[in-house]
């Protein structure tokens, strides 16, 4: 089963999946400020989960989502009228300069290190000068959470078509691709990431 057919079955059971990590989305939504008719936009936006928070604690941002899963799409488009389409993040269908604000949670760690160069181009682009992208990953941890993500990694070896995301470091990549680190935060087995854009990657 390919990636997409995967996250396709998947989003039948997103809403209860989900749920194990929903609390650090919620998190990472409250280290940034968002500003009136500030247009964010959610890659790899799942069932919608982060599109409806967002909407509901500031009515007046304008929110997009994407995800190449058009199941995925079509769930978190349910609750956030239109806005949500299904495409691909190495291909974003958006205009240069279309966003303030890119959120992508547990996305970026599905990549190997020459496709997050890809996307983090493409996320530079859609992005204004300044623009802010906030990133949820997968990170190995320290002490007893990196030990286990060790065991988790292993699994991963072994099950690759369901276990995805894999335990990364982004800050490297992030920083080489015009991004500059505002905010780190590691909680557990999983790390926020408040970025900003400061040049234009290509
Ligand atoms: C682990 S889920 C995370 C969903 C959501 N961001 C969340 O935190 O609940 C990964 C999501 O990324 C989407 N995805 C995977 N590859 C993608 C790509 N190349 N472009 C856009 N979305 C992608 C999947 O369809 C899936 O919905």
């Amino acid at each position: 089963m390919d990636k997409r057919r995967f996250y396709d079955w998947l989003s039948r059971y997103y809403g209860i999946v989900g749920l194990f990590d929903d609390c650090y989305k919620r998190k990472a939504l409250e280290f940034f400020d968002l500003k009136r008719g500030m247009r964010f936009l959610d890659v790899g936006c799942g069932a919608g989960f982060v599109l409806r928070q967002v909407k509901r604690r500031y009515q007046s941002v304008l929110v997009f989502g994407v995800d190449s899963s058009c199941k995925m799409a079509a769930c978190a488009r349910k609750d956030v009228l239109g806005g949500v389409s299904c495409g691909d993040c190495f291909c974003l269908p958006f205009r240069d300069g279309s966003f303030d604000v890119l959120f992508c949670s547990f996305v970026f760690d599905i990549f190997d290190f020459s496709e997050q160069k890809k996307v983090l181009s493409e996320f530079s682009r859609v992005l204004v000068p300044g623009g802010r992208l906030i990133f949820v990953n997968n990170v190995r941890g320290t002490g007893v959470f990196f030990w286990l993500s060790g065991f988790y990694v292993i699994l991963a070896r072994i099950f690759p078509k369901v276990l995805l995301n894999k335990p990364i470091d982004a800050s490297f990549v992030v920083e080489m691709s015009g991004f500059a680190i505002k905010k780190r935060k590691v909680a557990g087995f999983t790390e926020i990431l408040v970025c900003e854009k400061i040049w234009m990657s290509i």
